[in-house]
């Protein structure tokens, strides 16, 4: 279904070969809003695999009022997943870790030294309401350098109220901050002022990872079919700032 995207473009390939790893996705099944079972799972991970990954990190919401997952849980969650796949011999390498929502519990995680699950060595993923910024966010950040982590903030584009006053992300950055940018953004899924807002964080060379933040297969059909995305891809790969590789 997929091979059609195999097809090969001048400016590179019209596949996300080139970032080789994936690092933001729901394709545990049940515990999140992402897959919801685990048929839906493999086929995700197929659609994956034929779009050029070789490696993928999914990442399941932990938040206290709807996701409470633990690290328990989305161990337990990703090992039922590999035995899926390797009943069906698909050969992916797959991890999990977590994107964590900056709210209390994540703090109380934090300063009572919870283990918390990490994309690579110290590398931890992390999100914001899209509603209300958060007051204490620069704490929060400080306070997971302390800890000995490296935040990763998911999807910067999509806190609209950070657009208003952009400073915010000139600051998140001079503190050290990770920022990893939807690939939907760059087609303008999540609405037209999250588009400009990738838009302006590229030309600010402000993007370090790029995300399928896969949750359902219209997502998957939606990054499969947009020759703009693969472009922008292959142009933002040329700059030698995009991370995934190395993940
Ligand atoms: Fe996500």
């Amino acid at each position: 279904m997929f091979s059609i995207f195999k097809k090969r473009s001048p400016s590179g390939p019209e596949d996300f070969s080139g970032l080789g790893c994936d690092m933001h996705s729901h394709l545990i099944p049940g515990i999140d809003d992402g897959s919801k079972d685990m048929e839906t799972s493999i086929s995700l991970i197929r659609g994956l695999m034929d779009l050029g990954y070789k490696k993928i990190i999914t990442t399941p919401h932990v938040n206290a009022d709807i996701y409470p997952n633990t690290p328990e849980i989305i161990r337990g969650g990703l090992n039922a997943v590999r035995q899926e796949l390797e009943r069906l011999r698909l050969d992916v390498e797959i991890h999990a870790a977590a994107e964590y929502l900056m709210d209390d519990r994540f703090y109380e995680n934090l300063t009572s030294g919870q283990p918390l699950l990490t994309l690579k060595d110290n590398m931890i993923l992390v999100e914001l309401s899209f509603v209300v910024p958060n007051l204490n966010l620069k704490e929060l950040i400080f306070e997971m350098q302390v800890k000995g982590y490296q935040p990763v903030l998911a999807h910067p584009e999509r806190y609209l109220y950070f657009g208003a006053n952009k400073t915010w992300y000139d600051e998140l950055r001079a503190a050290g901050c990770l920022f990893q940018l939807n690939l939907l953004s760059l087609r303008g899924h999540y609405g037209p002022d999250s588009h400009q807002l990738a838009n302006w964080l590229i030309k600010k060379k402000y993007v370090d990872l790029l995300g399928t933040d896969m949750h359902h297969l219209k997502h998957l059909e939606l990054l499969g079919s947009s020759p703009k995305i693969f472009r922008t891809v292959n142009e933002l790969l040329d700059t030698g700032m995009i991370q995934n590789a190395t993940l």
